[in-house]
């Protein structure tokens, strides 16, 4: 009997006698059940073992009479994804890939960033933001950061900029919208590119454009502690350039390149070329079917998600605006729209007679979870061990340095139940104000 072809494209041999699939070994019904179980795991529900045992009769009885996945990465799943972050986010094109800093270093490619190229960021942010500059011997700049919102401060960014400078890359901190105009001018007056690291922002806008569309680069992270997931990774890569967002199918995936054919072979292999032409080996970054399942699933949550987290937000700025000395987080105005994904906890020390790491202490002995994102990046060994000097960039980043360490941290905010949010609101008005008696 005939079997249809695989639709991998590496062998895409329609009705043959001896069938060639993509997939080497077939998933089947105790796969299914594994899967089931991890995703479902026994939280000790006493119904759970007769509602599992139920779902893993069925799943068998379905391997029995199902067909077969053939096809588990780069298939109609990530084009669906594709398609739909193009029309929700507004942006030309998308790359959906295997995670955000993969997303991000080819960006960083496309951009044509080079050796002693400069990269301007803050320091507050996740190493993945810089680790792909730092490999190829690119310096990373550090700008500081705006206190009300830890973000990248474009005034600062003005005043770092060099003739070596080629990329400019804010980051939208928890879901919070950087405030993109003044960066967008900065990046046409200098030539310079921006690549928007919106890892926590999937969702924002800015001035009525998606962030992460507004850069010339941008993107998302679907981490599993993102405010949504590809099943524990994935990454969105956005572009409108046309020299970029032409070249993206081949980007993540090794410059494969389907529209050209060497003699006797399917494909050709294209580099990632800059705007200048400039070419490197192009990566491989892809993403699986089952990711973009997962992402698609979640995606249609998204919006309800980001609902609730707001109304989680608003109720702790209520609550924390009533107490002096805590500086409640900056809300959305008619211009902004953030996703929520952690609450910004700032204090002003003087106030409350104390600093940010003794509330986290009398925080974390009430149970709370606190996490201040991130360390300045310029403390860790390996800025020291490529030459850059710890103290001379704190000294570059004063507020940064007066932030991290002194008057804020971030707070969960989803999925908590009321109860836990009240307690959690309650918990840092008393911490709070047994600061400011002494205690
Ligand atoms: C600010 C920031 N940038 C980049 C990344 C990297 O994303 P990913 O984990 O998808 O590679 C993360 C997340 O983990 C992040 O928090």
């Amino acid at each position: 009997m005939g079997e249809k072809s695989s639709g991998d494209f590496r062998y895409a041999v329609g009705e043959s006698k001896v069938p060639w699939h993509a997939v080497g070994e077939y998933y089947n019904g105790s796969d299914a059940v594994a899967v089931a179980k991890f995703l479902l795991p026994d939280a000790g529900d006493p119904r759970y073992a007769a509602a599992f045992a139920n779902a893993e009769k069925a799943l068998k009885e379905l391997g029995q009479v199902a067909g077969r996945a053939t096809k588990l990465t780069l298939g109609g799943n990530v084009a669906k994804v594709e398609e739909l972050c193009r029309a929700r986010f507004g942006s030309k094109y998308a790359s959906f890939v295997d995670n955000w800093t993969g997303g991000m270093e080819i960006a960083y490619k496309l951009a044509g960033l080079k050796p002693g190229d400069e990269v301007i960021m803050s320091a507050v942010t996740f190493i993945a933001t810089m680790a792909y500059p730092l490999s190829i011997g690119a310096k990373i700049v550090f700008a500081d950061i705006d206190p009300e919102t830890i973000n990248l401060d474009p005034a600062d960014v003005a005043k770092k900029i060099t003739p070596k400078t080629k990329m400019i890359v804010p980051v939208h901190l928890g879901g919070a919208p950087v405030d993109m105009d003044p960066i967008m001018e900065l990046a046409k007056k200098h030539g310079l590119f921006v690549l928007e690291d919106a890892a926590h922002a999937m969702g924002a806008f800015y001035k009525g454009r998606a962030i992460g569309s507004i850069g010339h680069f941008g993107g998302f992270s679907l981490h599993e502690v993102k405010n949504i997931n590809s099943f524990g990774e994935g990454g969105i890569l956005l572009t409108s350039e046309d020299f970029a967002g032409s070249q993206l199918a081949g980007a993540r995936f090794l410059g494969l390149d389907f529209s050209r054919k060497i003699k006797d072979w399917l494909y050709d292999v294209s580099p990632l070329a800059d705007r200048f032409g400039n070419v490197q080996v192009a990566p491989n970054h892809s993403a699986t079917e089952i990711q973009a399942l997962g992402l698609l699933q979640q995606l249609s949550r998204l919006d309800a998600i980001i609902a609730e987290r707001r109304a989680a937000f608003e109720y702790m700025n209520g609550v924390l605006s009533e107490e002096a000395g805590i500086l409640t987080e900056k809300p959305d105005t008619a211009e902004t729209f953030g996703t929520h994904h952690l609450y910004l906890l700032r204090i002003d020390p003087k106030k409350v007679g104390g600093d940010i790491q003794m509330l986290a202490k009398k925080l974390a002995a009430k149970g709370l979870t606190n996490i201040t994102h991130f360390g300045p990046m310029y403390r860790f060994r390996i800025m020291k061990m490529l030459g850059y000097d710890e103290n001379q960039l704190a000294a570059t980043c004063p507020r940064t340095e007066e932030m991290f360490y002194h008057s804020y941290t971030h707070l969960p905010l989803y999925p908590l139940t009321r109860e836990q949010l009240e307690y959690q609101a309650k918990a840092v008005v008393e911490a709070v104000r047994e600061l400011k008696q002494g205690k």
